[in-house]
């Protein structure tokens, strides 16, 4: 996440004394969340200083040593520490070691020096390797849920799901690696054969955010069945879970320096510098906002580097006149609310038909009154925290800017005074020009426009500079087929929410950014095609 996690990591990591009276006294909290929706309100501790060690089945997969170089744990440069806070309940999860530029040039030096073995070995030895880390994964797919829950906040049941999708890409691409097909091409010159190789690009930087374990695994699957090396630059919020990621692959066979990890919260802005300017590495696939991507870009034209983007959405979601509307509340609950909002492709913009709006309204805040809110580690929470202070803040200032331009709150609508970072599962109705219109949310706030036609959808649908996923629910099948053409974003669900699984290419157009994660052509942006053109026949 480069520049952009070094303003979201400034996390309050001491909570101040309005905020530990209301943690104590619960009558404090607005009563459109009222206590027995949040189950963890009375219970939540204080937000003491060390949360109590997480207890996993595995504890080789909580690693506190450093970051991961050339096979071994490492602090490197050492260079001071940074806590990790669990976002449920404000404590400090952990303290890691500072990493800097020094020790990233090493990795990437490392990582260098073992592509020179790593891109030798067959397709058929990478995909054994791919799939018996798929196995380790699911071994210890309820650690790996713990510790997302712990440093992400997701309830446990939405972070075991992230472990199966996230442990998927391994066998998807063990699958796609032993058919990376090259191609023989005829010749327009007599006596000449042209065909191709499909080759690995070489050491390559990887930086995400937002999903702890399947955005590691699906750009890192994808590297290594290609035969690359890589580099990767943990977010300071969710190190935790790509430091068990990389214990898996030593555990699974990498070798030593074909898996490389980095870690720091201070060095943020300059370790992405270097892992755009260095000349060893020859890609960078980075996940995060469309203002970080651009910055990236621009750092990394001095080597060319190949580029792979998945920046920033703002998503449309329309429900038309003739949408089963219960069909269409499910879809928003799981792709609006999922992970409380804070994935690229939630919903940012619910455009719904006059003629159904009002209906459709109140069966959306049903259906959200029903949420229960708290840290992800209890049973029966629905509904996690934000990742930090500043994403709980600027989700208020979207409602704040909303209400002020004439929207109503249908539900919700504040932040929650509790330990942890929750802002309150949020239905706002009659939404216009606001703040909301072109900035992604990334927080549990439903915001819905009305329309008229298909015409006045699609072009508010449009009406952006991003286009990553779009969403809509229609009962008409010529309009499915209409609408869905006309969306001008990389991924489209068409009477559903969810749409992110393994086999299909994830990725945006227009600011959104550029390549696909997953699929068959999730392999191709991982390998360069070398045509040999045999002469002389
Ligand atoms: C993302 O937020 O980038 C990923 C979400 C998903 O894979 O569905």
């Amino acid at each position: 996440m480069l520049r952009v996690c070094i303003a979201q990591s400034a996390r309050s990591l001491t909570r101040s004394p309005a905020t530990r009276l209301a943690a104590r006294f619960p009558a404090a909290i607005p009563r459109s969340l009222a206590p027995s929706r949040i189950i963890s309100t009375q219970q939540h501790r204080m937000a003491s200083n060390k949360a109590a060690p997480l207890k996993l089945k595995n504890p080789s997969l909580w690693i506190e040593k450093g970051g991961f170089v050339n096979g071994k744990w490492t602090a490197g440069a050492n260079d001071g520490t940074f806590e990790v806070i669990n976002p449920g309940n404000g404590q400090v999860l952990g303290t890691l070691p500072e990493m800097t530029v020094e020790d990233t040039k090493e990795a990437v030096k490392v990582a260098h020096e073992a592509l020179k073995s790593w891109r030798k070995t067959t397709e058929t030895e990478r995909a054994a390797i791919l799939n018996k880390i798929f196995q380790i994964m699911t071994e210890n797919s309820e650690d790996l849920a713990q510790i997302i829950t712990a440093e992400n906040g997701k309830p446990l049941a939405d972070a075991r799901g992230e472990v199966t999708y996230g442990a998927s890409y391994f066998t998807w691409f063990a699958g796609e690696a032993v058919r990376n097909y090259g191609d023989v091409i005829p010749s327009a010159v007599k006596g000449v054969q042209n065909m191709t190789l499909k080759q690995p690009i070489g050491v390559c930087a990887i930086s995400e955010c937002c999903f702890p374990n399947a955005m590691v695994t699906r750009k890192l699957a994808a590297a290594l069945a290609a035969g690359n090396t890589v580099v990767m630059k943990a977010p300071a919020e969710t190190p935790y879970s790509v430091l068990a990621i990389a214990e898996i692959c030593r555990q699974a066979g990498v070798p030593d320096g074909v898996v490389n990890v980095v870690l720091t919260q201070k060095h943020t802005p300059d370790v992405g510098k270097e892992l755009c300017e260095n000349p060893l590495i020859h890609k960078l696939s980075f996940t995060g906002s469309t203002r970080v991507g651009k910055i990236l870009m621009k750092q990394a034209s001095g080597t060319l580097k190949k580029l792979s983007f998945e920046l920033g959405g703002n998503a449309p979601f329309i429900v038309f006149e003739d949408a089963d509307l219960d069909k269409a509340v499910n879809g928003v609950i799981a792709c609006k609310f999922r992970q409380s909002g804070q994935t690229c492709v939630c919903a940012n913009r619910i455009l719904v038909h006059d003629a159904v709006f009002d209906k459709f309204s109140q069966k959306l805040a049903d259906a959200v009154r029903k949420f229960k809110v708290g840290e992800g580690v209890k049973d029966g929470i629905t509904h996690g925290p934000l990742i930090h202070e500043a994403a709980v803040n600027k989700v208020q200032q979207h409602v704040d800017d909303a209400v002020s331009k004439g929207a109503k709150v249908v539900v919700g609508g504040k932040k929650l005074d509790v330990p942890g970072y929750f802002f309150e599962p949020t239905v706002l109705a009659d939404v216009q020009s606001c703040a909301i219109d072109n900035e992604e949310t990334f927080g549990p706030l439903a915001a819905l426009y009305r329309f008229k036609t298909e015409e006045e959808a699609v072009e508010m649908a449009n009406n952006t500079e991003v286009g990553l996923a779009g969403y809509f629910f229609t009962e008409n099948i010529a309009r499915l087929y209409r609408v869905a053409a006309a969306l001008e974003v990389g991924m489209v669900g068409a009477n559903t929410g969810v749409i992110s699984q393994a086999a299909i290419p994830f990725g945006g157009i227009k600011e959104s950014g550029f390549g696909r994660e997953g699929s068959k052509y999730g392999l191709q942006d991982w390998t360069n095609i070398k045509l040999i053109a045999v002469g002389g026949l």
